[in-house]
């Protein structure tokens, strides 16, 4: 196995950190490219120890952490707070820390200050924007001020109202040529890569292909250089509704319910904790112990009683 190869396999210490060389030089070779979604320092230590390429500090934390059911909804500051705890919990895989909606569009100057922020305060090491046109722009500047950033096309999240809800992008003509001018626009405006959300497989194969940068696909079938799952999707955390592109490898939402029921149970049950949960006291200890909260007891009694009527 070459020293790049980067598997669970692989013990941690003998796996080499990801960068963007690494990254490009996986794509050219035709190895596939892991990326997964982290929040906190749980999912991040996961994410270390299963040995994946990239981890995204994702905005659809708004939705599967924090409960929004709009990733437009989660704040630069909420994104941070998640960002420092997944910084905490790698090592090697390479972060990306995704830019929430309002902290880019207006201006070059707020997109380069907040992107900036991002870096500094929980330790990425590249952003991720969502869309086309004026975020092409943005990501210039974020690029000329040192930052490698990510694209993202297809459904993009932020925006989903005005593509008209959660659904595949790119199904007409029109729409599929202009994400690929959006995509080489992306290129030439610096990004190391490119996520492709819902979009049919034909497209994302077409447009992957005249791409020179990585291609990141969720939805967006087997052709782009690596796939992005929704941490807690993959795992079977997030309960309801999935969109088709997820594969759910564990029903962890079950196995947690199931835990914290049998606790309940056993709390009420009397059961737990059993004597093995417990610690010891030496008997002569204990004997003193209680000795001596009798004593204050006797004492406390007699002061009540001997206490002058006032
Ligand atoms: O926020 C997120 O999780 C994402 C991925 C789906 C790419 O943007």
């Amino acid at each position: 196995m070459s020293s790049g190869v980067r598997s669970h396999t692989v013990p941690a210490a003998d796996r080499v950190a990801m960068s963007l060389p690494r990254l490009q030089e996986m794509k050219e070779n035709g190895e596939p490219i892991v990326m997964v979604t982290a929040y906190d320092y749980p999912s991040a230590t996961v994410a270390e120890a299963a040995g994946v390429d990239l981890v995204l500090v994702g905005d659809s934390a708004a939705n599967v952490v924090l409960g929004y059911d709009r990733t437009d909804l989660v704040s630069m500051e909420e994104m941070i707070v998640l960002g420092k705890a997944v910084r905490r919990g790698l090592r090697t895989p390479l972060m990306i820390g995704d830019m929430p909606m309002g902290s880019y569009e207006a201006s070059d100057e707020l997109a380069v200050t907040m992107a900036q922020r991002m870096i500094k305060e929980t330790g990425c090491q590249a952003v991720k924007l969502e869309a086309g046109g004026v975020s092409v722009q943005r990501a210039r500047a974020i690029v000329q001020a040192g930052i490698p950033v990510m694209g993202h096309l297809g459904l993009t999240p932020q925006t989903a109202t005005a593509l008209g809800g959660y659904k595949a992008q790119g199904k007409s003509a029109r729409a599929a040529i202009q994400m690929h001018e959006d995509a080489m626009a992306l290129e030439r405006a610096g990004c190391f890569a490119v996520v492709f959300e819902a979009v049919p497989a034909e497209i994302a194969a077409t447009i992957a292909e005249r791409l020179e940068i990585v291609t990141i696909g969720i939805g967006a079938g087997a052709a782009t250089s690596g796939q992005v799952l929704v941490f807690h999707d993959l795992l079977g955390i997030t309960t309801g509704h999935m969109a088709k592109f997820v594969k759910q490898y564990a029903d962890v939402h079950a196995t947690m319910v199931d835990a914290v029921g049998r606790y309940s149970d056993e709390v009420r049950g009397g059961s737990f904790p059993g004597p093995e949960h417990v610690y010891a006291i030496d008997d002569e200890e204990l004997a003193d112990f209680r000795r001596h909260v009798d004593d204050r007891a006797l004492a406390s009694a007699k002061a009540w009683e001997w206490e002058p009527l006032t």
